[in-house]
């Protein structure tokens, strides 16, 4: 489908609409500049906003969508709230009570997306698999019981999704890393064919690619930004940007994707960047 605004969505493997771009909130300040930044996105039309505990803004996010919400122009049931359960909370009880948790403290009934925030690795932990499992049970009940629409995980590699999809319900989604010069190719191609819609995570490559010779000239030659290109890019490999700005101006920047195109011969350059020294699951030690 052809996307033409933010709250144009794609369809998860259960059904449910996920926006085509989403607004991200890591290292936003927690309190007011959260707050600020959230309210400002649902009023440059975002309609997804991703959090995680980790974050440390849960509660400022739920303030900003709470302000949004307060001039009357949508419901609570527009808007695509996503959450994540962090690391030190891995296992059944454990993630059920960090769900509950992360819903106060945004002051929602449910969520529209719960993710496994980084999967157990084997390099960390000979029962990852087990580990993984527990905490997938626990997502899977959530949803089961409605208190989140879909679920899924992030950072996952293929080798770590498979065995969840031998349980009862398959994820989602996965959100892992995607910008120019970090395609994770095999990442993506996999979970298509396996029905995981993908969400990217630092589509301006954490700001690092807005200087990129590559992206310079593509952005002038359609009259935009280079963050404009990345996050264009994504729309076009059908991958839900996530990109994040404390700016108001780059926030609703951000968001003019809808009026031009990359040609093949852009898709083609961005294809052929180089991987800037972008790390992943395996080496980083986040998943820690
Ligand atoms: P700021 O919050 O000051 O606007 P990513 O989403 O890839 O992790 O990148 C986020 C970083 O990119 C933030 O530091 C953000 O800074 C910056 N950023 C976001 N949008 C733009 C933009 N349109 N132009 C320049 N920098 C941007």
């Amino acid at each position: 489908m052809n996307m033409t605004k933010l709250s144009d969505t794609r369809t998860l493997s259960n059904g449910c609409g996920i926006p085509c771009v989403g607004f991200g909130t890591f290292l936003i300040p927690n309190g007011a500049p959260t707050a600020a930044a959230v309210k400002a996105a649902v009023d440059a039309g975002y309609r997804l906003i991703d959090t995680g505990f980790i974050y440390e803004n849960e509660a400022a996010v739920g303030d900003g969508i709470r302000a949004a919400l307060a001039e009357g122009n949508m419901t609570r049931e527009d808007l695509f709230v996503t959450g994540k359960v962090w690391n030190t909370e891995r296992g059944y009880d454990t993630t059920i009570a960090a769900f509950e948790r992360t819903a106060a403290a945004l002051g929602l009934e449910y969520l529209d997306l719960y993710l496994i925030h980084w999967p157990a690795i084997a390099r960390h932990y000979e029962n990852w698999r087990e580990i993984n499992a527990d905490t997938w049970r626990a997502l899977t009940d959530l949803y089961r019981a409605g208190r989140v629409r879909a679920i899924g995980v992030s950072n996952f590699l293929p080798k770590h999704i498979e065995p969840l999809l031998e349980t009862e319900v398959a994820p989602m989604v996965d959100q892992i890393q995607y910008h120019p010069g970090m395609m994770q190719t095999p990442v993506v191609d996999w979970c298509r064919e396996h029905g995981i819609a993908v969400e990217g995570w630092s589509p301006l490559g954490m700001g690092r690619l807005l200087e990129d010779p590559v992206l310079a000239g593509i952005a002038e030659k359609h009259g935009k930004t280079p963050a404009q290109v990345c996050i264009r890019w994504c729309l076009q490999t059908g991958v839900v940007p996530l990109p994040k700005s404390q700016t108001p101006e780059r926030i609703v920047s951000n968001a003019q994707v809808f009026d031009f195109e990359l040609d093949a011969e852009d898709m083609a350059r961005i294809a052929a960047m180089d991987d800037g020294g972008f790390f992943d699951t395996d080496s980083t030690d986040w998943n820690k």
